[in-house]
């Protein structure tokens, strides 16, 4: 039996903590009152929005609609073949937790994304990634519910268009689907990667001589922790910018004046990936802070409320920096959050 909510705050369902009303509130347990609800609101027709851990969202208003709460729970192994374990997650799982599960069961493929706040559900929408490894190098297939007609529909990984921090959720097929599993495909021999960043630095600094799941999903527990402000300590939603890709052109002109940015070149094309971080510090804004609103001091990539922030005061400061980075470098940030 579904319970609706009206005027609830949405306050403790997202990691910036902003304090803002929904008009309907309601959580989804299983699949059935998922479909009552939508049934409901096909009656009522109410703008929907799906929540899942709210780890990537920025609300600067009231939301005048229906947020539904994704409550789907499970994970379970759904075949094994001769190479692969193919792990079945709900929705509403927690990532970490279900990277903890399978770190332990010793599948490997995930130990990479070790800590990335939010729930299993909203991890293809934006094909999450850390470390060098990113949710589409290990996913099989999803299931979503159809919102229009409530059929059930699977995707396998070339459906989801996955691109850097992107799929076919957040264009062709935005607001048309709610996802309710995804299975991945994870390793029965190991293929590690630790060479992105200092992931090899912090193994040596554990004094691991042969790194193995646990120690990697350690090593990146430890760097993102030193890195990274707790959610539940200080608001945010991770990083609030991509990194920018731009044309080599441009980068190879930029960097006759700056000749220590940073630039990673995008196999196969005429384009350079520049960390968002390194520009936003140029310009000035590590570790500034207006009010409670603010640029974290040990990754200016990430915005943060510092207590009563309101989501305007942070969206305000985020155009306020791309301003100075675009009038800098002539690089157009985008913001990586989505802005409710
Ligand atoms: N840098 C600076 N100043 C800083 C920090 C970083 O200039 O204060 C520059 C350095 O050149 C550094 C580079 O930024 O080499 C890259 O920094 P880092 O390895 O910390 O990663 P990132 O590119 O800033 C991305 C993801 C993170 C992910 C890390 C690690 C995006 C938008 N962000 O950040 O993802 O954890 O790599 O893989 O791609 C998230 O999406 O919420 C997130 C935290």
């Amino acid at each position: 039996m579904i319970q609706l909510q009206e005027n609830t705050s949405l306050k403790p369902f997202n990691s910036f903590g902003i304090h803002v009303l929904a008009k309907q509130f309601c959580t989804v347990s299983s699949l059935n009152e998922m479909q009552e609800l939508l049934e409901w609101n096909k009656i009522n027709n109410y703008p929907l929005l799906v929540l899942g851990g709210g780890s990537n969202l920025l609300f600067t208003k009231n939301y005048d609609g229906l947020v539904l709460q994704n409550l789907l729970k499970g994970i379970s192994l759904e075949k094994e073949d001769e190479s692969y374990y193919y792990v079945k997650a709900m929705a509403g799982e927690n990532w970490h937790q279900l990277v903890t599960y399978c770190v332990h069961k010793q599948y490997q493929g995930i130990e990479n994304m070790s800590l990335i706040p939010g729930n299993v559900g909203a991890s293809p929408m934006q094909n999450i990634g850390a470390y060098g490894v990113e949710i589409k190098d290990v996913f099989e297939s999803l299931e979503a519910i159809q919102i229009s007609d409530g059929s059930i529909v699977t995707f396998n990984n070339t459906a989801c268009k996955f691109g850097y921090r992107e799929s076919i959720f957040k264009h062709e097929l935005r607001n048309q689907f709610i996802i309710l599993s995804v299975v991945l495909k994870l390793r029965k021999t190991p293929k590690y990667n630790t060479s992105y960043g200092n992931i090899e630095e912090e193994l040596i600094n554990m004094n691991v001589q042969e790194p193995n799941i646990q120690s990697i999903s350690e090593a990146v527990i430890r760097i993102r922790q030193r890195k990274l402000p707790d959610p539940s300590k200080i608001g945010n939603a991770g990083s609030f910018f991509k990194n920018p890709i731009i044309p080599t052109a441009l980068y190879n002109q930029l960097k006759k004046d700056y000749k220590d940015m940073p630039g990673f070149a995008v196999s196969a094309t005429a384009l350079t990936k520049v960390p968002a971080a390194w520009l936003i510090e140029q310009t000035g804004w590590k570790g500034f802070r207006t009010g409670d609103a603010g640029c974290y001091p040990l990754q200016p990539l990430v915005l943060v409320n510092y207590g009563t922030a309101t989501g305007a005061e942070i969206y305000n400061l985020s155009t306020q920096i791309i301003e100075k980075v675009q009038a800098s470098f002539r690089i157009l940030l985008e913001r990586e959050v989505n802005i409710y």
